[in-house]
């Protein structure tokens, strides 16, 4: 295996973030606004992934994006006018606010044509990337603030090499909307060295209950095999399918560990768990917080 600077984890800098996809399950808001755009609070849930791939030193952002997903380059770029406006008024707090998105990271775009699956869109980013690891972060799925991960699975990759996946334990009966991970303990306790993953299983088909997250730190070799990888689940170019590949041989681009995540994590495009994002992130809120708590906890008592 080479054994550059770059291969073996330090100097990483890059994170790709795929958001091409449709977002069906937030249908209406979705039909002309990327589920990426809903507001999580007062910011757009993408905002938090840019914050944290910024937090964890990834300094150069490459988004995958499709049609519909203009308001994404929008917002991650300045606003001169509104600017100007708030300037004038002498409003630096709401100034701050608006230029806060735009200061995160260098950020780059390309388009996925057509969606043909979360293997594909990073694919998308082989040109951009090069020979270097590099972090994938989903648009939709975000880390709370309060509990990193991306700083954890980098530090991993640097420690093995490879490929790192981030794992959540999952009630049984919810693996199958997720890809899951067959796994063998590590001398780090919360490090497995995954030997197989399936996307989606059943159940019963399911080799654990680890369940792959949106977070990803993935050596440049999963590029070849990405091109090599035929439509799977859903007629889509499975990530998890590439990364299955690379568990099953090491010798492609070193093995696949998986970082088993205890924290708070939302899956933005699903409506039930925007809706605790949203309650969750108020509540802790400094502005909002104290207000908020007091009305939610006179709605459920007096209401549920
Ligand atoms: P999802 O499985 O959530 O699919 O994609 P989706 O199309 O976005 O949403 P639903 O299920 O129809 O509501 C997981 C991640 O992969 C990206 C999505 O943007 C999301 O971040 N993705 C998926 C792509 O970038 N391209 C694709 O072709 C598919």
């Amino acid at each position: 295996m080479t054994t550059s600077r770059s291969r073996t984890g330090n100097g990483l800098t890059k994170a790709v973030i795929p958001a091409a996809g449709l977002g069906t399950r937030f249908l209406p808001a979705t039909k002309a606004t990327p589920k990426e755009m809903l507001p999580v609070v007062d910011k757009p849930a993408i905002q938090y992934v840019v914050e944290e791939a910024a937090g964890a030193g990834l300094s150069d952002v490459l988004m995958i994006t499709g049609r519909n997903k203009r308001p994404l380059e929008d917002h991650f770029d300045r606003n001169y006018e509104l600017e100007q406006v708030l300037r004038d008024k002498g409003d630096a707090a709401k100034l701050d606010r608006v230029q806060e998105s735009s200061d995160l990271a260098t950020m780059h775009y390309v388009r996925q044509g057509d969606p043909r699956g979360l293997g594909h869109a990073v694919l998308c980013a082989a040109p951009h990337v090069g020979d270097e690891p590099f972090a994938v972060l989903l648009g939709d799925d975000l880390i709370d603030p309060r509990d990193p991960l991306l700083a954890r699975m980098i530090e991993v990759r640097r420690r093995y090499g490879g490929s790192v996946v981030a794992l959540m334990e999952v009630d049984p009966e919810q693996i199958h909307l997720y890809g899951a991970a067959a796994a063998k303990p590590t001398e780090d306790d919360d490090v497995v060295n995954v030997s197989d993953l399936v996307e989606k299983p059943s159940t019963q088909e399911a080799p654990s209950n680890l369940a792959i997250i949106g977070r990803y730190v993935l050596d440049p070799g999963i590029f070849d095999v990405l091109r090599r990888t035929r439509p799977g689940r859903g007629g889509e170019i499975q990530l998890t399918d590439a990364l299955q590949a690379l568990a099953a041989d090491e010798s492609l681009s070193g093995p696949v560990h998986g970082v088993v995540f205890g924290g708070r994590r939302y899956d933005t495009g699903d409506r039930g768990d925007y809706l605790r994002a949203i309650v969750r992130l108020a509540c802790e809120r400094e502005d909002l917080g104290p207000e908020f708590r007091e009305w939610l906890s006179t709605f459920v008592n007096e209401e549920m």
